[in-house]
């Protein structure tokens, strides 16, 4: 029985004069070193480097951005105060491209701040008291939506009976670190361990940021879930020797007819699954869930650059001015998927259908506040 609460991601430290904390991934495994930010421009550079990274944990970083822009502003009225809103809302949006939730929290600032500028007491203090609450509200929220995914995959979760625990494989991370302190991919294996069920992960190492190694094995191994790391080709190999009962990964972007981004060799991983029929279950928070995009082909894909391959971590491994194509993600196609582990539940095929009517059933709503 595991009763391990994982680190807090980021966090809103002090009142509203105080600082948006993140630990910065980036020093990772080697150092656990937090980061106290009070601008805009380093919330975006944080973003931008990956300090700070994972769908939710995005999102979660550019609301409390879109706080810290405004917090000093000199605006007398809140109309004046809205324009300054949307233009930081622009500028955390060139962040980073792919995760639909960066998106998605900002629009819930705007939102939040259009329907309250429009209360004739309302002034400019009290609007930028609600932004700051809106984002310390999105990590408990986001807390709750992680645990319950973890509820619902962990009853997906059987073992094998040639292995002595559940086998999980897993790419990337989206586990607490992407999150505000729980993850996506990881709950079930965290709520499975809290069950005294004995699980064990395998971590594709995850070329060519290692967010596998560094961060997956990191996070569980202070967990004291037993994890191996695996380069990411080694993943055929250790599903053919039947040592995989289910992958579960994370996702970026779900599209409306179920094709999900995730981090580059999400797709592979998923081919191979189906190889050797093992289930290939994506956890995704309804946040992550874009209804906008019909197909996967739609979803904005990161390119990063070269030297994150050709001098990965300091040491160059391709000659120099060599051509390198980095894409940060991938796009698995939706009949890949056994399910779609979500906050309300089990979501599967036809994804087209079922994604309206849990999409529709939320009836537009991200947050209690109706936004
Ligand atoms: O480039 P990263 O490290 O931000 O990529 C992260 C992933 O691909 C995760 O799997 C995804 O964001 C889901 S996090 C719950």
């Amino acid at each position: 029985m595991s009763n391990h609460t994982p680190v807090k991601t980021i966090e809103w430290v002090g009142d509203a004069g105080g600082s948006a904390r993140i630990i910065d991934q980036t020093l990772l495994p080697t150092a656990l070193r937090y980061l106290d930010i009070v601008e805009v421009s380093t919330m975006w550079e944080a973003i931008k480097v990956l300090r700070v990274r994972g769908a939710p944990a995005i999102g979660i970083a550019a609301a409390f951005g879109v706080y810290l822009a405004v917090r000093d502003s000199t605006a007398q009225d809140t109309a004046k105060l809205l324009g300054e809103i949307d233009e930081a809302a622009s500028f955390l949006a060139t962040s980073r491209p792919t995760a639909v939730n960066l998106f998605w929290a900002l629009k819930r600032m705007q939102k939040l701040a259009a329907r309250h500028a429009k209360l004739v007491d309302l002034g400019v203090p009290e609007l930028k008291a609600l932004l700051l609450a809106e984002a310390t509200a999105m990590i408990d929220e986001d807390n709750a939506v992680c645990r319950s995914i973890g509820a619902h995959g962990a009853a997906l979760l059987a073992k094998n009976s040639l292995n002595e625990s559940i086998n999980i494989l897993t790419h990337c991370n989206a586990g607490g670190l992407a999150t505000a302190q729980w993850g996506t991919a990881l709950a079930p294996v965290y709520v499975a361990a809290e069950q005294g069920r004995t699980v064990h992960v395998f971590a594709d190492e995850t070329r060519p940021l290692l967010q596998g190694s560094r961060l997956t094995a990191w996070e569980l191994h202070q967990a004291g879930i037993p994890v191996t790391v695996i380069t990411d080709n080694m993943a055929a190999t250790v599903m053919s020797k039947r040592r995989i009962d289910a992958v579960i990964v994370g996702t970026d972007r779900v599209a409306a007819n179920g094709d999900v981004a995730n981090k580059i060799g999400t797709f592979g991983v998923a081919i191979l699954a189906k190889e050797f029929g093992i289930p290939f279950y994506v956890a995704a928070p309804l946040s992550s869930i874009d209804m906008e995009l019909a197909s996967g082909d739609l979803i904005p894909i990161e390119e990063r650059k070269p030297d994150e391959i050709t001098n990965g971590f300091g040491r160059r491994t391709a000659p120099i001015d060599v051509q390198v194509f980095n894409p940060a993600f991938d796009v698995t196609p939706h009949r890949y998927i056994t399910a779609l582990i979500t906050e309300k539940g089990i979501i599967r095929a036809p994804y087209n259908e079922t994604l309206q009517s849990v999409m529709s059933e939320q009836g537009g709503k991200v947050n209690e506040h109706g936004e």
